[in-house]
């Protein structure tokens, strides 16, 4: 479990967890280090205007910088490009996207989205309301007796009607610690891994 936990060096530039103060909520609200406190006061007090949208000085310079975190979440992630990053608010907002878009325009009735047992409701809720418009099926695999996703079971859970696979990293209910490279690879059918 320590092997998880922030080394000493990363804790000291969370300003909000002082004293050795245990935060065990960040799924719901990331506390922000120092860097992040400083370049949020800077953008708002000092360089602020228009993103995309200005044909001034400032607003250019603020699209710069804007767009600039996009290529380095790209880079940090191992994205093919800076342009497949798409902001946005959360998790929940997220997966809705994901949901209406490729939902929307990819899945058909008697298509299936497979889940898992520790999912979180942002990444239920979405599927629900388009099994409700859709007419789709959700399937929903199993964990193993200490909580972890059973692998092996999601895979054989996969079928030909299966059109989608949306697991969690990590549950901050059970602790548990996807292995992603596996079940990215569920998702992508075994034989292509
Ligand atoms: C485990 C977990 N996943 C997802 C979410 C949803 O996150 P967001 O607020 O980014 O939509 C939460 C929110 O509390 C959460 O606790």
């Amino acid at each position: 479990m320590n092997a998880h936990l922030p080394h000493a060096s990363h804790r000291a530039d969370f300003p909000a967890l002082a004293n050795d103060w245990a935060y065990l909520d960040t799924a719901a609200t990331a506390q922000k280090p120092q860097a992040v406190i400083d370049a949020i006061t800077r953008a708002y007090g000092v360089d602020y205007a228009t993103v995309h949208r200005g044909v001034y000085e400032r607003s250019a310079t603020m699209t710069q910088s804007f767009e600039a975190v996009r290529a380095k979440v790209a880079a940090f992630i191992g994205a093919a490009a800076a342009n497949e990053i798409v902001f946005t608010r959360g998790a929940t907002e997220s997966i809705n996207m994901v949901a209406q878009a490729f939902g929307g325009m990819q899945l058909k009735r008697g298509d299936h989205i497979l889940l898992t047992a520790l999912e979180h409701h942002s990444n239920i809720v979405p599927w629900q309301m388009l099994r409700g418009a859709l007419g789709l099926g959700i399937d929903v695999a199993p964990l193993t007796p200490d909580g972890r996703i059973d692998t092996d079971a999601l895979i054989a859970m996969i079928g030909p009607r299966t059109k989608l696979v949306s697991v969690a990293h990590v549950s901050n209910v059970l602790g548990s610690v996807a292995d992603a490279y596996a079940n990215g690879c569920a998702g992508r059918r075994p034989s292509r891994c």
